[in-house]
């Protein structure tokens, strides 16, 4: 039997009882703004996934009913619930993965950035308690305008000595899902046979469908590029409008978070060969920050690959892309260093 084994630590006893199976043990992950459209069913999918050990959820309003709620399912994850800005340290301490859904959704007419002024100040809280409690966790930022938030965490983590470029990560896993589905339509194929690269970043024409690298080899006519691309790059305006104000993709965005996190996890467990895309410190280009594809193993995102070669239109894209997205980079910074 296990030495020094803590009756009272239920998370240890299915970690343990997990290993004891057979299995890998799970980590332990936290979903900050758990109690919200996309942290619910982020909670949910998450209590479903095997490599989850400890489970916890952390809103400013609600945890308690979802907690109580999620921690009924008999999958195997320990769940607890923490509520109100004095339990995040607590709900934060000893989490190897972190995923953050804290914040205002766009209402039809809104950019993300509009998103700025409310959520700039959440994710500067949460990032300034997670530089404290669990310096070393693999952080997934799904709070809006992404491409500006990313930098404020970094900043943070900076200012605190515990920045990490391969463990902070922006989630543009949704771009990658949107496009993967969009492309099989027009292709005619199931979509979890497509693989579509989307570099850039997370808003508008910062959101870059590389539609010449699609997996399997594909040609589109131009009409089809241009209608992707458009499609793609508002998909997530298509779904602000379809909800005509109660929000914005929260559902697509659960599953595409449990996507990526998922991935995270099993590079942290050895997994060879994970590949995703992500928004972090990159060169890449000549920006800080770019949405690239990496390779995520134990240490976070150890390998990011370079664009390969775009077409003319790609070319003019990322020209486009980049223009808005050192705008966005620098204003999150310049909040940051206030
Ligand atoms: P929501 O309003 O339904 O939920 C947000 C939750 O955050 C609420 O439960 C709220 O109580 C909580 N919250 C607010 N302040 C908090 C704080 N200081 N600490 C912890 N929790 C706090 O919104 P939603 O639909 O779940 O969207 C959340 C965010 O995700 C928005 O900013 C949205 O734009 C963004 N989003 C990003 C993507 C992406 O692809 N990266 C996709 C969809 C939505
Ligand atoms: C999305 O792409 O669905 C999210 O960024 C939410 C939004 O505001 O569009």
């Amino acid at each position: 039997d296990p030495p020094n084994l803590q009756m009272e630590d239920a998370a240890t006893v299915s970690r343990l009882n997990c290993r004891a199976k057979g299995g890998a043990a799970g980590f332990k992950v936290a979903i900050l703004g758990a109690a919200g459209g996309i942290g619910q069913p982020l909670a949910m999918l998450m209590k479903m996934n095997p490599l989850v050990s400890v489970l916890h959820l952390y809103d400013v309003v609600n945890t308690p009913g979802v907690t109580s709620d999620i921690s009924h399912m008999d999958t195997g994850a320990v769940v607890r619930g923490f509520l109100g800005q004095q339990q995040l340290e607590e709900a934060l301490t000893g989490m190897e993965l972190v995923i953050i859904p804290a914040g205002v959704p766009r209402k039809p007419g809104m950019t993300r950035d509009d998103l700025f002024n409310i959520n700039a100040g959440i994710v500067k809280t949460i990032s300034e308690a997670i530089a404290r409690c669990c310096p070393y966790a693999i952080v997934n930022v799904i709070s809006n305008p992404v491409n500006s938030t990313v930098p404020i965490a970094a900043e943070v983590f900076k200012k605190a000595g515990t920045f990490d470029p391969k463990k902070l990560l922006g989630v543009t896993m949704l771009d990658v899902v949107r496009a993967n589905t969009f492309v099989g339509e027009i292709l005619g194929l199931d979509p979890r046979d497509i693989d579509v690269p989307v570099v850039g970043g997370h808003a508008g024409v910062t959101i870059l469908p590389l539609l010449s690298q699609v997996k399997p080899p594909c040609s589109f006519t131009p009409k089809e590029v241009d209608y992707l691309t458009d499609r793609i790059q508002n998909g997530g305006t298509e779904v602000v409008e379809a909800k005509a104000g109660a929000g914005s993709a929260t559902l697509s965005m659960a599953y595409a978070a449990v996507k990526f996190a998922d991935a995270c996890l099993r590079g942290l467990r050895g997994d060879a060969g994970v590949v995703e895309c992500a928004f972090l410190a990159s060169q890449v280009t000549e920006l800080p920050f770019f949405a690239s594809k990496v390779r995520l193993g134990r240490t976070g995102a150890e390998e990011i690959y370079p664009l390969g070669p775009l077409n003319e239109y790609e070319r003019a894209g990322l020209e486009k892309a980049k223009k808005e997205l050192a705008a966005s980079i620098q204003k999150g910074v310049s909040f940051a260093r206030k």
